[in-house]
């Protein structure tokens, strides 16, 4: 050989790899599952997961066929055959990779997916045998990639293209934030909850799918360089218009369908009556099943009925076991048309949840405090198909029968959440649902939406394929766009999208913000977002009652007389609502009166400035009702004078004459005289031991003040305790004068999703977050109201003690 010549390497032998060994004949594999007795008894994992070697077996099962059905059934396509076979040789790491090409959650779809509806429904072997467990294997990878993955995921460079504003972090904004910053772009997700990854966080159980799996395929999409910011209301924090304004090239709306629905039926607001969501909502995303460890609690009786057929009744009723009740799921079909998972279904029967088929409550009964006692049923039969396509549940008659009950949870449906339409009219709806194209375009241009705002109730891999729709519109949309500078205006928001046609549109949906003003502050940077929440200052009007000023750019720049914000003082607290007393937009500070009472309000009080509030939400719920009608009475006890404060100021401002009476249990006890007297024409007090103004109640005071009076009362205002209101509502209407009431019911998000806040007014349940807090005072159901915001006076008194015994003040 020529010694000039490049040197020849001998090219290392080729050691072929034994290919493994096809056996579809093996028996599907069982997936392990902890002992019915050992899941009731606490709140791990159900699955296990599949073990090595059973994942080795199941692969091998697959017939690798030259034209795989499975990748088409797959709503994203994941190519099933490929990380199957990759599986098969035993290259996990490489079945995950193959996977994340097309999913970025393999570890939650592998536990959620309702895989015999999809891949493994179209599987061939499942003609003869039973089908390959893709879901198992899917989940088998993601499992076996983090168990391997050493430290956290690397952050690869941050993307520098346009900036798209996702809405909603569950599946279908999470798959969206994946595609676009794989493209480039720079993504940020906002979320009204203070937890990442909707449903899949309030709604599914850490016993079906843990927060750890959430959190760790949430991690992979922030080192990928999206950003998260949470405790942001769209529609009522910023508006659509605002994030194009700030910037954005691009917005989707993937806000879910967390609107629940009622029965309907009477006694439904009785007190252990609760919703699917706020069940569900008080146990996973507040961990209720640890309180008094943490502060949230949920009453769960003896015996408990949880009525509906899909995942969510599933999930309570399965909860509702945890928690030691004897639980029957009552559903008005037959077993065949359950919706929920096939396993959900089969694990609640092992757990010991009672199915009750072809029935339906038709009313509950209570006890003089207005508890749940009863429940009076109707059987069913099944007739002719309706629009769902299963039989309808036709009711039989003279079939009536009681049962006793503790606890009902209604899982029954829900719509979509309604914030953002009701904010942004321009958006084409139909019943609530926001109306897209095929590539999930909405009536606006550059505005896109999919998952359950666009379908109502449906599943997380149909969200997701949505979310993917939408990404490669907004990317199709946006690649040879050059970024827009920000104007106030926005890039052609207002305009609707070329090409658009709409089917049905809701009517008379209006926007409940204030214009946008042009700079609103809007920071999506992490860092800047850090400054907000932190307590400016602070002032103690009582020893109980302290005033703070606090630093919230979004809610100070929108807020209204009459709204109210959600907040946690510690990561640990409660959520608690509290009426806005003012707010400064040139500073973005808003001003919150609190008086301890409960635990989170004592821990709230203890706070200093320079403290950062945990979580801060708003402003949520309509603005007062302020009208010029001469004169008004503003009627106001205990810190209710705080919150009276910017109603009486807007009313005068209307160019009412604005009288303040007002009620407080001694001299001691007066606040804010100063501030009130600077915002109302005439101000008068009433003391229950006479130390200052009228002794005696506030209601008591009106009747003084008005038999003073020579001229008439155009409307009046009402806030403070119940008792109070109710009483002060009950004279109005001898006076005839129009009165409205700001209602404090107990709450959970603040955001119209868990229903716990419900009121009746007239003969309708309204949310008093979303549809109030003020209503017509003469058509309050104030009993009722009293009853339900007693619901958790045990427990209160515990977390209270428990608190004054960690900050040693003894019992
Ligand atoms: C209890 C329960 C169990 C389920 N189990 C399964 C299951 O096992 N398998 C399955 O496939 N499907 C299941 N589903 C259905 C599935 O979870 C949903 O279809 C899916 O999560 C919808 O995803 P999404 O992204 O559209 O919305 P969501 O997951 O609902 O997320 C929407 C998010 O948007 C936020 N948001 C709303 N409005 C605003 C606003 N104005 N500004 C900012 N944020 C806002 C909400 O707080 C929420 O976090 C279940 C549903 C429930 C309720
Ligand atoms: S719906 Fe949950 S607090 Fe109103």
């Amino acid at each position: 050989m020529d010694s000039q010549s490049p040197k020849q390497v001998d090219a290392p032998p080729v050691i072929a790899k034994p290919k493994p060994k096809r056996n579809p004949k093996a028996p599907r594999q069982v997936l392990p599952v902890r002992s019915p007795e050992e899941r009731v008894q606490g709140y791990a994992e159900v699955s296990l997961g599949f073990s090595l070697e059973q994942a080795r077996i199941e692969a091998l099962r697959c017939l690798q066929c030259k034209d795989p059905v499975c990748v088409e059934a797959c709503p994203l396509h994941i190519n099933v055959k490929s990380f199957i076979t990759l599986m098969a040789e035993g290259d996990f790491e490489a079945a995950f990779q193959k996977i994340s090409e097309e999913s970025p959650f393999p570890g939650i779809c592998g536990r959620v997916c309702q895989h015999e509806l999809f891949c493994e429904k179209t599987c061939l072997l499942g003609k003869k045998l039973e089908p390959v467990a893709i879901g198992s294997l899917e989940r088998f990878a993601a499992d076996q990639h983090r168990e391997m993955e050493s430290s956290a995921p690397s952050s690869v460079p941050k993307p520098q293209g346009a900036r798209v504003a996702l809405i909603g972090s569950g599946p279908a904004s999470l798959i969206a934030a994946y595609d676009l910053v794989r493209n480039g772009y720079r993504v940020t997700i906002f979320e009204a909850l203070h937890q990442l990854g909707g449903v899949l966080a309030y709604g599914i159980p850490n016993f079906r799918l843990p927060r750890e799996i959430i959190h760790g395929e949430i991690d992979r999409l922030r080192a990928m360089g999206v950003e998260f910011r949470k405790d942001v209301i769209v529609g009522k924090t910023y508006s659509v218009e605002e994030l194009f304004a700030e910037g954005f090239e691009a917005v989707f709306l993937g806000t879910g369908a967390g609107l629940p629905h009622l029965m309907g039926i009477p006694g439904e607001n009785l007190v252990g009556v609760y919703t699917a969501n706020e069940f569900l909502t008080r146990l996973n995303l507040m961990e209720a099943f640890r309180f008094p460890e943490t502060d949230t609690p949920v009453n769960v009786g003896k015996r408990t009925v949880v009525v509906g057929g899909g995942n969510s009744a599933m999930d309570a009723a399965r909860w509702a076991r945890r928690m030691g009740s004897e639980t029957t799921i009552m559903f008005r079909r037959g077993r065949a048309e359950l919706r929920a998972r096939l396993e959900e279904i089969e694990h609640a029967e092992e757990e010991g949840v009672h199915f009750e088929f072809l029935a339906a409550p038709v009313r509950l009964f209570g006890d003089e405090k207005g508890t749940l006692r009863e429940m009076e049923c109707i059987r069913m039969k099944l007739g002719e198909p309706d629009e769902s396509g299963r039989p309808s549940p036709v009711p039989m008659e003279g079939s009536e029968y009681r049962i006793p009950v503790d606890t009902v949870v209604m899982a029954i449906g829900q719509s979509p959440n309604p914030t953002v339409q009701r904010s942004t009219p321009q958006l084409v709806t139909n019943r609530g649902k926001i109306t897209v194209d095929t590539k999930g375009q909405t009536s606006m241009a550059r505005v896109y939406a999919g998952g359950d705002v666009v379908r109502g109730g449906s599943t997380v891999i149909l969200a997701m394929r949505d979310g993917r729709a939408a990404a490669a519109a907004i990317h199709e949309a946006l690649q040879d766009h050059q970024p827009t500078i920000a104007t106030s205006a926005g890039p052609d928001v207002a305009g609707v999208a070329p090409g658009f046609s709409p089917a049905l549109a809701d009517g008379g949906l209006r926007s409940d913000l204030t214009p946008a003003p042009a700079d609103a502050g809007l920071k999506p940077d992490a860092t800047d977002a850090r400054a907000e929440n932190r307590i400016l200052a602070k002032r103690l009007i009582t020893p109980e009652i302290a005033w703070f000023e606090v630093q919230a750019t979004g809610i100070a720049r929108h807020w209204q007389p009459g709204q109210f914000v959600i907040l946690r003082p510690r990561a640990d607290s409660e959520r608690i609502p509290l009426t806005l007393v003012d707010g400064d937009p040139e500073k973005g500070s808003i001003t919150l009166v609190v008086q301890g009472i409960g635990k989170t309000s004592r821990v709230m009080v203890a706070m200093e400035p320079g403290e950062v509030l945990a979580d801060l939400l708003g402003p949520l719920g309509q603005a007062a009702t302020i009208e010029n009608v001469g004169h008004v009475v503003c009627v106001a006890g205990g810190v209710g004078v705080a919150e009276l404060l910017p109603v009486a100021r807007a009313f005068r401002k209307a160019g009412n004459r604005v009288t303040a009476l007002c009620g407080a249990r001694s001299k001691a006890q007066i606040i804010l005289d100063e501030e009130l007297r600077s915002a109302a024409d005439e101000v008068e007090w009433a003391t229950d031991d006479g130390s200052a103004g009228m002794h005696g109640t506030v209601v008591d005071l009106m009747r003084a003040w008005k038999a003073k009076q020579t001229s008439p009362v155009g409307a009046a205002h009402v806030i403070g305790p119940i008792p109070m209101m109710r009483y002060a509502a009950a004279l109005t209407r001898e006076w005839g004068v129009h009165t409205m009431a700001s209602l404090n019911p107990i709450m959970v998000d603040g955001t119209g999703m868990c229903g716990g806040c419900r009121v009746t007014v007239g003969d309708k349940v309204k949310f008093a977050c979303v549809d109030g807090p003020e209503f017509d005072a003469h058509k309050v159901d104030f009993e009722e109201l009293t009853r339900r915001t007693r619901a958790y006076l045990d427990q209160e008194r515990q977390a209270r003690e428990a608190h004054a015994c960690q900050i040693g003040l003894g019992q």
